[in-house]
């Protein structure tokens, strides 16, 4: 899948994003050869119940067998901001992801590229 495939996907999905507090809409794609899978940040209004878009996405496919992944995109379209991974979710990707797994982020005028090593060098794992 092209990259500005994997875009015009996460621009689509992102009006699904329920983000009445922050009103900061985010949403993720997920690619690899088993499939691609989306998700967006769900809010809540007891604030910490709130799961980031990029969770969603890793969680469903899990949730449905699939494990083989090659890179993630995380998109907003807010112009201002770049979504970079939160820390909760970089620890989530680096649980099934190896340190080469591709970490887009993107807004409507800007896309970063990073491999999931160079976001959390030193991770934590058992
Ligand atoms: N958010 C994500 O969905 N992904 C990130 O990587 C950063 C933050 C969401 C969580 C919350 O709904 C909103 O952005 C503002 O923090």
């Amino acid at each position: 899948m092209k990259l500005s495939e994997v875009v015009n996907l996460a621009k689509k999905v992102s009006s699904f994003s329920y983000s009445p507090y922050s009103r900061f809409k985010v949403s993720a794609v997920l690619v690899g050869k088993e499939g691609v899978f989306t998700g967006v940040n769900i809010e809540n209004a007891s604030y910490g119940l709130t799961i980031c878009a990029e969770r969603v996405a890793v969680f469903k496919a899990l949730s449905e067998g699939k494990r083989e992944f090659e890179k993630i995109l995380i998109y907003s379209p807010q112009k201002e901001v770049l979504p970079y991974p939160c820390g909760a979710c970089r620890q989530v990707l680096s649980e099934f992801f190896s340190e080469d797994f591709k970490v887009i982020v993107a807004n409507d005028v800007e896309v970063e590229e990073f491999s999931l090593g160079e976001l959390l060098p030193f991770n934590f794992k058992l």
